[in-house]
């Protein structure tokens, strides 16, 4: 039964077909696409729920950042500050299988969910017809993880696709297998030293013919970064206080369904009044930082299920409250 369903969001990647799943797009809704790489699962970069539900459809037990694709570095700019390496880079390996992590603009329209809450995106331009005439068509950015269940290795072709995810996406276009089959390689150009994040279609070698030397995330003692950069996760400046039925005072309260009395506007933001988790995900980090204010003593969150989209919230909350050293943003 779910197989059938599943064959028929198949489609060959026809023209008429790249139209229809760009008003799936732009409906909010998931589609996937191939990629010179891997086959993504696409969504509205800009919307909040769109990107919610790639995380619901990959089951992540946690919230990574999503890597954005755009149709070419002019549009890439318009969302992140490139500097003097970026552009070189983009000169020579876009479109392709390398994505620079890059500063965001303050005025970029993407999901603080896509971002995992780091106000730095990772940004690709994909080399497929299918995949740029799909962003032409949907006219935005689309947020793209691999289109795999969490913990599964990631799809070169459209069947492997289907069976994975066949049942929780809108449509898949079908552009045939993947020409490069390993994903991209990601590069961190947030600080004064490129770092590796992760190996992949473009070499190291290659990049540093570019830039110079390249440090490897995680190995190199001489990866010297500011402290800022070490958080690979979203980290609030106040404190931030979990299970909290209510605040106390001089707390901002974060609240899931019902609200405590007396709460003042400006202190509460409320993830999902109904308490729909996939809600309180795309919500997330956009309330997180809407209350990381000097004002307040810190950020009471309520407790949260553990079950579905739960875990994630769960797992991004912790880490949050986790004590930290020096760092603080
Ligand atoms: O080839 C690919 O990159 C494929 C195709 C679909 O484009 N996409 C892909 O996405 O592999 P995903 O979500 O499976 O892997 C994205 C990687 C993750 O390791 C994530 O942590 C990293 O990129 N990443 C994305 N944005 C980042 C950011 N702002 N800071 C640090 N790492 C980031
Ligand atoms: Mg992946």
């Amino acid at each position: 039964m779910r197989r059938t369903r599943a064959h028929h969001r198949l489609a060959s990647a026809t023209p008429n077909a790249i139209r229809r799943a760009a008003a799936h797009l732009r409906a909010g809704r998931l589609v996937a696409f191939p990629t010179e790489t891997v086959y993504g699962l696409g969504a509205d970069a800009g919307s909040d729920r769109a990107v919610a539900a790639i995380y619901a459809a990959k089951a992540r037990p946690r919230f990574n950042p999503l890597i954005v694709h755009v149709l070419d570095a002019a549009a890439a700019a318009k969302l992140v500050h490139f500097d003097a390496r970026a552009r070189r880079l983009a000169r020579r390996f876009w479109p392709g299988p390398l994505t620079m992590v890059l500063p965001r603009r303050a005025n970029a329209k993407i999901s603080w969910l896509a971002s995992a809450g780091l106000d730095t995106l990772g940004v690709r331009v994909p080399d497929h017809p299918v995949a740029i005439a799909l962003l032409r068509a949907a006219r935005r950015p689309l947020a793209a993880p691999s289109a795999n269940r969490s913990g599964k290795i990631s799809p070169t072709s459209a069947g492997d696709v289907a069976r994975s995810l066949g049942a929780r996406v809108a449509m898949i276009l079908d552009g045939g297998p993947c020409r490069v089959g390993i994903e991209s390689t990601v590069l961190d150009l947030t600080g004064r030293r490129a770092v590796l994040l992760r190996p992949g279609g473009v070499t190291r070698e290659a990049l540093e013919r570019v830039i110079g030397r390249i440090a490897i995330a995680g190995t190199s003692s001489d990866a010297v970064r500011s402290p800022g950069q070490l958080a690979s996760h979203y980290a609030p400046g106040r404190p931030v206080r979990l299970k909290a039925r209510r605040p106390r005072p001089g707390e901002a309260y974060l609240a899931f369904g019902a609200v405590p009395r007396g709460v003042p506007p400006v202190a509460l933001r409320n993830l999902s009044p109904k308490r729909d988790l996939a809600e309180a995900a795309a919500n997330l980090f956009a309330f997180l930082r809407a209350l990381d204010r000097p004002r307040f003593a810190a950020i009471a969150v309520a407790p949260i299920p553990e079950r579905g989209l739960g875990a994630a919230i769960n797992d991004r909350l912790r880490r949050a409250a986790a004590p930290r050293r020096s760092v603080k943003k």
